[in-house]
């Protein structure tokens, strides 16, 4: 029976069952991986044969990252924008238009490789399930081919075709809704599984969000919704109301989003490479979970608000700057991150889950939020197959 990874200093399974605490942590444990899944986790006494050995020298195994928000089909670069940033000038959504225009320009075959490159950078880094939007197209056409290359490299693709009204429909905004819920979204949804609109001042606004997460309802497709990113408004809300799979960014909250997101199934994925990289305040994960709302933590890769693909920096960055413990900044940037796609075979390392496996380079997954920028990645396994 296929690979066995022994000697596993610390195995997070995600399981509660299998062992201690929410992470399910085991220890002096073993993993056996087959045709594509885990078939064992328990203590290594215990552990059946296997074809194959991987020695883990007492290392800590997690489950590869899920990294459920990112925006990587997109040409160019904005780092211009990011040192203008650093010197006191704002973040502001317009710079989007700037990357459509490079996007535009450029060919299938660049928005691939970028694409691939991007995931492979991802992967290296332990992030074995990656979501992807489009939205740097804004066009019936663009919009198709980002889905298309998207879904041929990502688990996970989302129409985004709300990303902002694009400049040739300045001035008409209801006519750009109208073409984004029918044409476009004709389109893009055969490609896609998710629905998502940037509801922001600046962006789309509660009704048009209303208007656009229906249709793409109608059409099939499951909402999930950027909300609350630059300041309190209708988003986060709108997203519990429309029964959207998760709420991101969510900066800026009110009591009452706060309530909603902890009395739904929404989950509030926190992105704080974008705070990081924005300089706003980061949000107060604690706060979400003491209420009961389910947190995940995602890098919303992209060149402007945030050209970080580190999950790792992301646990880092939550644990020193959103209150959040290091067993749940590593739960949330995995199972948490499942729980925001809704998938069941990713984020845990139990029987049946997909053998996506990140051995760290360290005894603990404390070692993740200790050793900030400090590359840490032994060995990854995703689907089985070993990456890099
Ligand atoms: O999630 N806020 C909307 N969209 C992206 C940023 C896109 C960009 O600046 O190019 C985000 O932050
Ligand atoms: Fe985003």
């Amino acid at each position: 029976m296929g690979i066995a990874i022994t000697n596993i200093g610390e195995l997070v399974t995600n399981e509660p069952g299998l062992g201690e605490g929410p992470l399910g942590l085991l220890r002096d444990a073993a993993l056996i991986l087959d045709g594509g899944a885990v078939a064992w986790a328990g203590p290594s006494v215990a552990a059946p044969a296997a074809d194959e050995a991987y020695d883990a020298r007492g290392r800590a195994v997690l489950p590869g990252f899920v990294d459920s928000h990112a925006h990587l089909v997109f040409a160019g670069e904005r780092a211009e924008e990011f040192a203008a940033r650093m010197s006191g000038r704002p973040y502001a959504a317009g710079g989007i238009r700037t990357t459509v225009a490079r996007t535009r320009a450029a060919t299938d075959d660049e928005l691939r490789a970028n694409l691939r490159r991007l995931v492979a950078e991802m992967a290296r880094q332990g992030t074995t399930t990656v979501e992807c939007k489009s939205g740097y197209g804004l066009s019936v056409e663009q919009e198709e081919r980002a889905v298309r290359i998207a879904a041929e490299v990502a688990d996970e693709v989302t129409f985004l075709g709300a990303h902002v009204v694009p400049s040739e429909y300045a001035g008409d905004a209801a006519g750009y809704v109208r073409l984004v819920t029918t044409d476009m979204l004709a389109a893009c949804a055969p490609h896609a599984r998710w629905i998502d609109v940037f509801c922001e001042e600046g962006a789309f606004d509660a009704s048009q969000t209303r208007e656009i997460l229906a249709a793409g309802i109608g059409a099939g497709l499951t909402p999930r919704l950027h909300a609350n990113q630059l300041r309190a408004g209708p988003g986060v809300r709108l997203a519990v109301e429309m029964g959207a799979a998760s709420a991101d960014h969510c900066t800026f909250l009110t009591d009452a989003d706060v309530d909603a997101l902890a009395n739904s199934e929404t989950v509030a994925t926190l992105l704080p490479g974008v705070e990081f990289s924005t300089r706003q305040p980061y949000p107060d994960a604690r706060r979400l979970i003491d209420a009961g709302a389910t947190v995940a933590l995602a890098t919303d890769c992209n060149p402007g608000s945030c050209y970080s693909s580190s999950m790792a920096f992301c646990v880092a960055v939550a644990v020193r700057d959103m209150r959040m413990t290091p067993a749940e900044a590593v739960w949330s940037a995995t199972a948490g991150g499942a729980r925001a796609l809704r998938r069941t075979d990713v984020g845990r390392l139990g029987p049946g889950a997909r053998a996506d496996v990140l051995v760290l380079d360290a005894p603990s997954h404390v070692h993740l939020a200790y050793r900030p920028g400090v590359p840490q990645v032994a060995a990854v396994w995703k689907g089985g197959v070993a990456q890099g």
